[in-house]
């Protein structure tokens, strides 16, 4: 977590360099829509079921595929075919209630397979990669909700991950009873659409969210904390804001460059994401 975090204090300088090179010089070739994207940048969505964080990430998404810059649209668990495979036997509601630790295994089974084959990967390409949860989900989750020791979930993500942390995450923040609200709805229940985690109750979900609340404020840097309890507009343009040093100025793309939007550096993601012992190249698993 610190090495993520003062990998992004010492950002700037390449990516301006970058951006210079990028805007100024003609033989760099540009992108289609827009010049000024430093890439390989990692970005977490979080929040409560109902939080709206997955619709948000799709309006990034189409931001980004507008301006013509490379990404990669991703979740978890799932996001691979073994990992969506996981996540169809985690969310089951055959099982009932799951012991959590076995959900925490489950969970990082998935986010190891899904390290290797998608999300590092796209980073090597020079991907932004656009990630619905994450390792913020399992200590929210399995730890604060379920009641996982703390020390497990972390020696855990150290052998499936290496401790593997998101350059920025957008924390979607509302009132668990207006999550559940908008989660839970009875339409959507209607539609067949509930999961084992529906059924639990809302004291879980306002564990969950001091959850998220908790590693938020222990990682200012990384994180960014979003209402989201407002119309979806409100949310959409502090998710603007809350990316703008990463990504630019999401809101003005057919305005061109703006001074003053930096990228991240391309380098820094390297140092910050060894898969730990055994990790390897994609693709091949210790
Ligand atoms: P989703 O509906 O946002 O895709 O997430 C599926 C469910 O999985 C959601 O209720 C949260 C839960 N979950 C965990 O409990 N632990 C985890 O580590 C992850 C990634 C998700």
């Amino acid at each position: 977590m610190a090495a993520s975090a003062e990998v992004w204090d010492q950002s700037p300088a390449l990516g301006r360099i970058f951006l210079q090179l990028s805007l100024h010089h003609a033989p760099v070739p540009r992108p289609r829509t827009a010049g000024w994207y430093v890439l390989r940048v990692f970005i977490t969505f979080e929040g409560l079921d109902g939080s709206g964080k997955s619709t948000h990430l799709a309006r990034v998404a189409e931001e980004l595929a507008a301006r013509g810059a490379p990404y990669l649209a991703t979740h978890e668990p799932g996001g691979t075919p073994l990992g969506d495979a996981v996540r169809r036997v985690f969310l089951d509601r055959r099982w009932g209630a799951v012991d959590g630790r076995v959900e925490l295994l489950l969970v990082f089974a998935s986010r190891r397979q899904h390290l290797l084959e998608a999300v590092e990967p796209a980073l090597a390409r020079g991907e932004v990669v656009l990630c619905d949860r994450f390792t913020d989900s399992t200590v929210a989750y399995q730890g604060h909700g379920r009641g996982v020791d703390l020390g497990l979930i972390e020696r855990v993500d150290e052998i499936a991950t290496g401790r593997r942390r998101p350059d920025r995450t957008l924390l979607f923040d509302l009132p668990a009873e207006a999550a559940r609200a908008r989660g839970d709805s009875p339409d959507r229940r209607g539609r067949g659409d509930v999961d084992r985690l529906d059924a639990e109750d809302l004291d879980f979900y306002r564990r969950v969210r001091d959850g998220f609340l908790a590693a938020a404020a222990a990682e200012p840097e990384r994180f960014r904390v979003i209402d989201s309890s407002g119309p979806a507009e409100a949310t959409a343009a502090a998710v603007r804001d809350a990316l703008s040093d990463a990504l630019g100025d999401l809101g003005a793309r057919r305005a061109g460059p703006r001074a003053g939007a930096r990228g991240l550096e391309p380098e820094r993601l390297s140092a910050a994401s060894p898969l730990g012992p055994g990790g390897g190249p994609p693709g091949q698993l210790g």
